[in-house]
């Protein structure tokens, strides 16, 4: 143990904690990596070959670190000892009871946390705030630290992730920007160039980012406010190009040309989902509606307001296209994660969907490469769904299609095959705008896309 120049701890395996660690143990094998939860089955997944968290290349990393200078384990007090280094990765769900209630983030796990490092650490240590908190979290954390009855000296970063599912080995790798806040004391910022240090690896240096604690914290909750903005925005565009006859795809093409916009994040959909972005924002707005700011917080809450819409909008478009009645009516949902290439349903559309189609009274079958696991957890005790990883199989009989999911695999159907095995009329709703509308047109469906004008047989 003694042969490692830092020895960094990462409370909680997640999402983010794994894949995080894995990197810095992949681009540092000078350091000793430890992830500790006390969730057993997942540490003893982490330890197995079938890890808890599926992203593209992970798996390699993690077998060739693993046992080397990576390591999976549960006993927290000890690892704490042993650590100088703590991330704190641990979940902060929304709220669900009390005051805040659907809004503010729910800090029980992150503050046992903080009190587990207190009691169990007899030495100095940096803790760094890894997951998504409300700003000013740092503060609290300081303080629950500092209230120890020993002289331990604790030193609080802010050092938010910014990786996307699905990518989130390839954003650990080449980041646009890390984010390192600290306290600009002293002793603050030599915490700080320690955790600069452990970056600067493998990012270049002028992507690390050093600021105020305060910047850093709020700088997360932003990126997401805004990215989350873009899609709201394209999607209230996409309901007036559906009367105007204009197509989304094309405005965002040409808005996304001028340089200062930008062209990613433009895609309409039907919505956005992930464990991020509602969070988040709604943070944002609880945290200006406790300064005051209402008017502030109203705009913000407006991105998520426009995200219900577009869920209800995409039902209220299939049903009218069929006929005013979903009743006994048989319907696959092609994808149920959030997005493609992740297993994960946090917060999908697809879920919303699912249950509104349900309530029409329509027999719904959910087909997904990744995520049929999770849907039948989401979907627990909801009658009229079935499962089916096929998703020939899942079409045949049904009288409408709808993409829930950006799956590529969707897109590459054969949809004669789908046609010939379907109810007549067949249906097709596009939520993500990934299929050849013409060809399908052409085929016999009844198309209807997000912010184009639907193409129906007379
Ligand atoms: C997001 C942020 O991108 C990331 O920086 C942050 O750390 C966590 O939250 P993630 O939730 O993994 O990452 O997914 P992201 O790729 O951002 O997509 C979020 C949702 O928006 C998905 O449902 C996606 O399908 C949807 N989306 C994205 C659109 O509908 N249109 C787009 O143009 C882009």
């Amino acid at each position: 143990m003694t042969n490692f120049a830092k020895n960094i701890l990462c409370i909680g395996a997640g999402y983010v904690g794994g894949p995080t660690m894995a990197m810095i143990a992949h681009k540092c094998p000078q350091y000793k990596v430890t992830v500790v939860d006390i969730n057993h089955e997942k540490i003893a997944q982490w330890n197995s070959d079938r890890l808890p968290v599926y992203e593209p290349g992970l798996d390699e990393i993690v077998r060739a670190a693993r046992g080397r200078n990576l390591f999976f384990e549960t006993d927290v007090e000890r690892c704490v000892r042993e650590a100088s280094i703590i991330f704190v990765a641990v979940n902060t769900p929304t709220k669900a009871y009390g005051a805040g209630a659907g809004m503010a983030a729910d800090l029980q796990y992150w503050e046992k946390t903080a009190r587990q490092i207190r009691e169990a650490a007899d030495s100095p240590k940096i803790v760094i705030e890894k997951c998504t908190i409300p700003v000013k979290t740092a503060l609290a954390m300081e303080k629950i630290l500092s209230s120890a009855y020993g002289s331990v000296r604790f030193d609080v970063i802010s050092n938010p992730e910014f990786l996307a599912e699905g990518t989130a080995m390839r954003d650990l790798e080449f980041p646009d920007r890390v984010l390192v806040g600290s306290r600009e004391t002293g002793q603050g910022l030599k915490a700080r160039r320690e955790v600069v240090d452990i970056y600067a690896n493998w990012v270049p240096r002028e992507r690390i980012i050093e600021s105020s604690i305060w910047s850093s914290e709020l700088s997360k909750l932003v990126a997401n406010a805004f990215l989350a903005q873009r899609i709201s925005s394209i999607n209230a565009v996409s309901a007036l190009c559906e009367k105007t006859d204009a197509d989304v795809r094309e405005v965002a093409r040409a808005i996304g040309l001028d340089s200062r916009l930008g062209s990613r994040f433009l895609n309409a959909s039907v919505g956005f989902g992930g464990s991020c972005f509602k969070k988040d924002i709604l943070n944002l707005v609880y945290l200006c509606r406790s300064y005051g700011l209402s008017e502030v917080a109203d705009y913000w809450e407006g991105v998520v307001k426009i995200n219900e819409y577009q869920k209800e909008r995409f039902v209220l478009t299939m049903l009218s296209a069929m006929f005013n009645t979903l009743a006994g009516k048989r319907i696959a949902l092609f994808g149920f994660a959030f997005k493609a290439d992740t297993g994960d349903t946090r917060d999908t559309p697809a879920l919303c969907i699912a249950k509104s189609l349900v309530e029409e009274r329509a027999e719904v079958v959910v087909t997904d490469p990744k995520a049929l696991e999770n849907a039948r957890a989401d979907l627990a005790g909801v009658e009229r769904v079935a499962y089916e990883i096929d998703p020939y199989k899942a079409a045949r009989g049904c009288d409408a299609i709808a993409v829930m999911t950006e799956w590529k695999l969707y897109a590459e159907l054969d949809y004669e095959r789908i046609y010939a095995s379907m109810a007549k009329p067949a249906f097709i709703f596009d939520g993500r705008n990934i299929l050849d509308h013409e060809r399908l047109f052409e085929i016999g469906f009844n198309v209807f896309s997000i912010g184009k004008t639907p193409m129906a047989h007379a």
